[in-house]
């Protein structure tokens, strides 16, 4: 029998960027996220005591590259003496280019994996070992606005406000298709290791945190904007500084934000964040999204952009 999950990616408004603790993959400091519904990944799972050794497919090809990630966590939700697994990876965004795809990608592994074993470890413990694959994927377990707690020991992560309490638009710009020079697990490490920056970068996450939260509770745009655009700045101020430098963004993200910076100051309600990658996210009231996407579209090295809303979290598709 074959079990198939679905996912989607997250986008962190308040970004996860650096670990306590390389091993275990603990985030060093908290983040929030919102959940997308048009932008998905499918895993196809079947563990199979005739396999010699767990597969992997990614949009129809063989990935040995993420095999070794995909089988790691396979072991944690079903423990090293499970069978080997044959796994199918079907997405409908671009992967590896700064769009969540790891993020979607072990949300919806764990799920089916869960199933498949019959382990049956609930959403809390899901999210958990979701996260030890990926940090950002631990958030898309939840619907919606999700916040995630990073202890010392292990991560909490839970949902802060439901999709329709406020339901934001997505546009995403995409600027470049091909993989990023850099991952963003590599690029944590020497951000934390080489950036003059970093330790300050730690010190402000809960502050800015806070007044997210409060910002998503009272539903306060031009609030959100200001502290998301903040923190999603001072991120790539501590990858820029590091040793060699860390630069994601192209032309066209900078031609973005001057973009969002415009309809700003028409009185649009949006804002842009940008994560280990060069597209440029913008968030908006829906009343806003046609002008924000057509405003995007027009901008000069914008390839195409793509649009959600905010949806569900990772689950349970169907048994074949
Ligand atoms: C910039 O979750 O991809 O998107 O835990 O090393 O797999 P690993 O990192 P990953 O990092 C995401 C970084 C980010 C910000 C965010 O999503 O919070």
């Amino acid at each position: 029998m074959r079990t198939v999950a679905q996912a989607q990616p997250n986008i962190a408004l308040i970004k996860y960027w650096g670990k306590r603790d390389v091993d275990r993959n603990l985030p060093a400091v908290d983040s929030l996220s919102v959940t997308l519904d048009s932008l998905w990944t499918r895993m196809s799972l079947k563990f199979d005591e005739q396999l010699e050794r767990d597969t992997l497919t990614v949009n129809g090809s063989t990935a040995p590259s993420m095999l070794q990630r995909v089988s790691n966590c396979l072991d944690l939700v079903a423990g090293d003496e499970r069978a080997r697994a044959r796994v199918d990876s079907t997405s409908n965004f671009p992967i590896g280019a700064g769009l969540a795809s790891s993020a979607a990608a072990f949300a919806a592994l764990v799920v089916a994996a869960d199933e498949a074993a019959g382990t049956r470890h609930g959403t809390s413990t899901l999210a958990r070992l979701a996260g030890a694959a990926s940090g950002s994927a631990a958030r898309s377990l939840f619907a919606g606005f999700v916040e995630l707690t990073a202890g010392d020991v292990e991560i909490e992560v839970r949902n802060i406000a439901a999709c329709a309490s406020w339901p934001l638009t997505i546009i995403v710009a995409v600027t470049a298709e091909e993989p990023k020079p850099i991952g963003s697990t590599e690029a944590m490490i020497r951000s934390a290791r080489t950036s003059p920056f970093y330790s300050s970068w730690l010190e402000q996450q809960d502050g800015d945190l806070e007044t997210a939260r409060d910002a998503v509770q009272q539903k306060d745009i031009a609030k959100l904007a200001a502290v998301a655009e903040h923190n999603c700045l001072k991120m790539h101020s501590v990858m820029w500084a590091s040793r060699p430098p860390i630069v994601y963004w192209n032309q066209a993200t900078l031609a973005c934000m001057q973009t969002i910076r415009s309809l700003q100051a028409d009185g649009h309600g949006v804002f842009f964040t940008i994560d280990a990658g060069p597209q440029l996210k913008a968030v908006c009231l829906p009343e806003a999204g046609d002008i924000v996407r057509a405003a995007l579209e027009q901008t000069r090295g914008v390839i195409r952009t793509l649009q959600s809303g905010l949806g569900p979290g990772a689950r349970l598709l169907e048994q074949e």
